[in-house]
Order: structure tokens, then C-alpha cells, then sequence
């Protein structure tokens, strides 16, 4: 069985470790930060007990994911046949991530990537075998939605390509490929949900609550603040900056100034407790 690596331990990558070890992987969790790498940790087993509570899932099958689930906080150790990042939405940070990766891992592991927006083409160019770089773009909850964005670089390998294809649909997810445009499909749609909606906040057509009741009152699931706080405002944030600048400035993708002062702030939603809104533990 394929052994999975998971880097970041954050809002997707807990929840791709939770998809892997679920599906039957050995998976082992890795974050640069400790506390972080407990909370992904405690995420997964929460999200377990959930599920066994739903009578979703069965005692045995939560015992038998938990065994192929570790966690490392030394990278040094993360060789896997497997390994898919989802670290903060920075080229710098990825790019330095996987070059170091090819250094210790085998020239069969095959690297993913679950950016949002970070050209697949642009990450692949920092290494020495770009052809092995395949995006796997999960949505949030990644153990909960259905869908997967598979995505080719310009030098990606088609057999790179259909290895990833074939461990997201092992997952149970419905998979698709995307090619390596910006935001590929969904972010490219979705961007407008959040930045029109911050535009006709900046021009106080209505306050956030409004907006989001409005919204969820026309069959939206959430409300674009109430999922920017889930996404993440700082991850929203540089996607949304990402995508301004892989459009080469189009205005219909400015970052917003309201947006941009939250992550200053260090409201970044849930996981900080505050964001568009507060939350408790
Ligand atoms: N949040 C979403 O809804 C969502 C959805 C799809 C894709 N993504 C993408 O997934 C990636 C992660 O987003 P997130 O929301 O999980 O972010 P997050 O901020 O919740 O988690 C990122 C984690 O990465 C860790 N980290 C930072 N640098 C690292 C490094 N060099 N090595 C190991 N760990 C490192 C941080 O400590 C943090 O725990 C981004 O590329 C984002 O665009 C996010």
C-alpha cells in the first residue's frame, strides 16, 4: 500500500490525512509547528468520533484508521511514496519545501500540491524533476467534500498526473482535471462570491450579517463571510492576491482593503476564534 505524507497540519492538511488513513494509507502528519501538528492531530480524532456518533463510520474502521495514522515533527523523516503539501498559500514556502523533499525521497515519490491558486507550472520549476508535480486541489472540509481538482503543469507527466487521479478517486472523491490556469475552475468561478461581496461591504451597501443571510436565504449553503472565516481570511486573502496577479491586475480580482486589514489584524477566522465573526472553543 502507497505511504502517504501529508505536510501541514492546518485546515486541509488535517483533513487530507483524515481522507487518506479512511481510505486504507499509511499516513504520517507533518507540521513546522508543533502546536499546530497536535491540533491537526486532535481534528482528526474529533472528526472520527463525530462520524462513529452519525453512525457513519463503525468503531472497528475509526480503530483501523487511527493505526495507520503517526505524526513527525522532523521533515528529515518524511520519505513516502506519497507526498502532498498544504502549506500556506506562499510560492517561496512550497517551492523551498519540495526541494528539499526530492533531496531525501526516492526518484519514484510522486509530489502534490493542494494550492489554490499557485500556478502548478510555477511550483514544478524549482525542481529538478518538475515532471513528478501534480496538483491536488481538495475543497474545505476536505474529508467532507466530494470534490478534487487534478491538475497537469506544463512538465507534469501524464502517469504523475493519473497516479494522483486514481489515489483521489481511491478516496471516494469525485475527481476531476483542471488545467494549470489560475484558480483553476472553482476559485476561478467562487473568487466573485467573496470579492464582490467584500466590494458591496467596502461601499456599505448592507452589513456582513445581511449579506450572508441574504445569500443562504437564495440557496447558498454559507454565506462568502461566514466561509471566509472556514476558509481561512488569510488564506482567502492570498489566494484572492495570488489570482489578482496571475490575471495580470484585472480589477474584477483586487484584493479587498477590509479583507486585507482582518489577516493584519490576525483575524483569520475560525482557527484564530475571530474573524468576520467570533467563535468559541
Ligand atoms: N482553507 C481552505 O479552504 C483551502 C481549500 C483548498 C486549498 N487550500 C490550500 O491549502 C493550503 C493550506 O491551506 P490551509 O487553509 O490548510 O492553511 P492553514 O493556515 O490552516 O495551515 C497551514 C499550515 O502549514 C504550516 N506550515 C507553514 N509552512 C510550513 C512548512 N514549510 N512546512 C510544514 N508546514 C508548514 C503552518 O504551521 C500551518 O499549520 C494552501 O495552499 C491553501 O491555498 C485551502
Amino acid at each position: 500500500m502507497m505511504k502517504v505524507a501529508v505536510i501541514g497540519a492546518g485546515v486541509m492538511g488535517s483533513g487530507i490525512a483524515l481522507c487518506s488513513i479512511q481510505a486504507g494509507y499509511p499516513t504520517v502528519l507533518f507540521d513546522v509547528n508543533e502546536t499546530a501538528l497536535q491540533r491537526g492531530m486532535d481534528y482528526i480524532q474529533t472528526q472520527l468520533k463525530v462520524a462513529l456518533s452519525k453512525g457513519k463510520t463503525t468503531q472497528e474502521k475509526v480503530d483501523a484508521a487511527l493505526l495507520l495514522l503517526s505524526a513527525t515533527p522532523n521533515r528529515e523523516t518524511l520519505v513516502a511514496d506519497f507526498i502532498i503539501e498544504a502549506v500556506l498559500e506562499q510560492l517561496p514556502i512550497k517551492r523551498e519545501l519540495f526541494q528539499f523533499l526530492e533531496t531525501i525521497n526516492s526518484e519514484k515519490t510522486l509530489f502534490a500540491t493542494n494550492t489554490s491558486s499557485i500556478p502548478i507550472t510555477q511550483i514544478a520549476a524549482a525542481l529538478k524533476h518538475p515532471n513528478r508535480l501534480v496538483g491536488v486541489h481538495f475543497f474545505n472540509p476536505a474529508h467532507i467534500m466530494k470534490l478534487v481538482e487534478v491538475i497537469k503543469g506544463v512538465a507534469t507527466d501524464a502517469s504523475s498526473a493519473e497516479i494522483a487521479f486514481n489515489w483521489s478517486q481511491s478516496l471516494g472523491k469525485t475527481t476531476v482535471y483542471a488545467a494549470d490556469a489560475p484558480g483553476f475552475i472553482v476559485n476561478r468561478v467562487a473568487r466573485h462570491y467573496y470579492v464582490e461581496s467584500l466590494k458591496a461591504l467596502e461601499e456599505n451597501v448592507a452589513p456582513l450579517q445581511t449579506i450572508d443571510r441574504l445569500l443562504e436565504s437564495s440557496g447558498f449553503k454559507m454565506g462568502p463571510f461566514k466561509l471566509m472565516d472556514l476558509i481561512g481570511v488569510d488564506t482567502n486573502f492570498s489566494v484572492t492576491s495570488s489570482m489578482f496577479q496571475q490575471f495580470h491586475y484585472d480589477p474584477k480580482f483586487r484584493p479587498n482593503r477590509i479583507q486585507q486589514q482582518k489577516v493584519e489584524a490576525g483575524h483569520h477566522g475560525r482557527k484564530t476564534q475571530r474573524g468576520f465573526y467570533t467563535y468559541e472553543d
